[in-house]
């Protein structure tokens, strides 16, 4: 059991949405941590030029990944297994947004939402978590919200239900899992201020409504979801389990 700052070392991390705003500090924190990350997005290139910013970009390897794809899963899985010959943890943290009410969201965007956000999470359980198990165990993290547990500013419905799901979902997976060492856990991050969130929102009404659901009174920083994810995916957390770890500034504590 390794656990303190060098916590991941040698472990084998896969990492979906890695070249995202929170993803990407994921990826860092990993690879500070001593993991191999596999680092998957839509996109190889950006996921090569994040790994190419890393103090040993030799230790990671960076693939193509659509999560909404069973297939691409199938083949990200077995390049794993073949070029590092285990997989210790799994962080499902791609997603898509929509900010539609109940009675605004199209069926089109609806199914873009779950598809990516909820049946993508459920892929990668499917398809890594076997491999996790055969590597004598190890962690899923999957990425959450606090849309997963309330009802936030009364928008994004497609996103809480894709999230509500990848909630309940967590706790299966983890009853199913126990005995074999796959632990499985939701991380429920409030409003984070990543660039691609402050881009689109800063000054904004929304940004207003945001900064004053935060009890805190202040958005999160992607390093602090980063930290909780590496507690999660490493042996500092061998006994949680089906839990759901907020990370949201007071946000559900309100
Ligand atoms: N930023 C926040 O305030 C916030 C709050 C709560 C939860 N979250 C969750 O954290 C996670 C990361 O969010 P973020 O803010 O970094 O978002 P982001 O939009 O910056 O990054 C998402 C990443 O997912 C990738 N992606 C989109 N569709 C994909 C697909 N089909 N297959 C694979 N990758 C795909 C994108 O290319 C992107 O790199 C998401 O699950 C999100 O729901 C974010």
């Amino acid at each position: 059991m390794t656990v303190g700052p060098d916590r991941l070392r040698d472990k084998v991390v896969l990492l979906t949405g890695a070249t995202g705003g929170i993803g990407a500090e994921i990826v860092r924190r990993l690879a500070e941590e001593g993991a191999h990350v596999v680092l998957t997005d839509l996109e190889k290139s950006g996921c090569q030029d994040l790994l190419d910013t890393l103090t040993q970009p030799e230790r990671h390897t960076a693939l193509a990944l659509d999560v909404s794809s069973e297939e691409q899963w199938e083949d990200v899985v077995a390049a794993t297994e073949s070029t590092f010959g285990a997989l210790h943890a799994l962080v499902n943290n791609a997603a898509i947004g929509s900010v539609a009410t109940v009675d605004e969201e199209t069926r089109s965007q609806w199914d873009r939402v779950i598809g990516v956000g909820q049946t993508g999470t459920w892929l990668g359980m499917k398809h890594a978590g076997p491999l996790i198990e055969r590597s004598g165990g190890g962690s899923i993290v999957n990425m959450c919200s606090i849309l997963g547990t309330v009802g936030g500013l009364g928008n994004s419905v497609a996103y809480a239900a894709a999230k509500g799901a990848v909630r309940t979902m967590t706790k299966n997976a983890a009853l199913h899992w126990a005995k074999a060492r796959v632990r499985v856990n939701s991380l429920h991050p409030g409003f984070i201020g990543t660039p691609p969130l402050l881009e689109r929102w800063e000054g904004s009404e929304r940004h207003r409504e945001m900064l004053a659901g935060t009890p805190m009174g202040r958005l999160g920083r992607g390093e602090e979801i980063a930290a909780v994810v590496a507690f999660l995916a490493g042996d500092d957390s061998t006994f949680v389990t089906g839990s759901e770890i907020y990370a949201d500034g007071g946000w559900t504590a309100a």
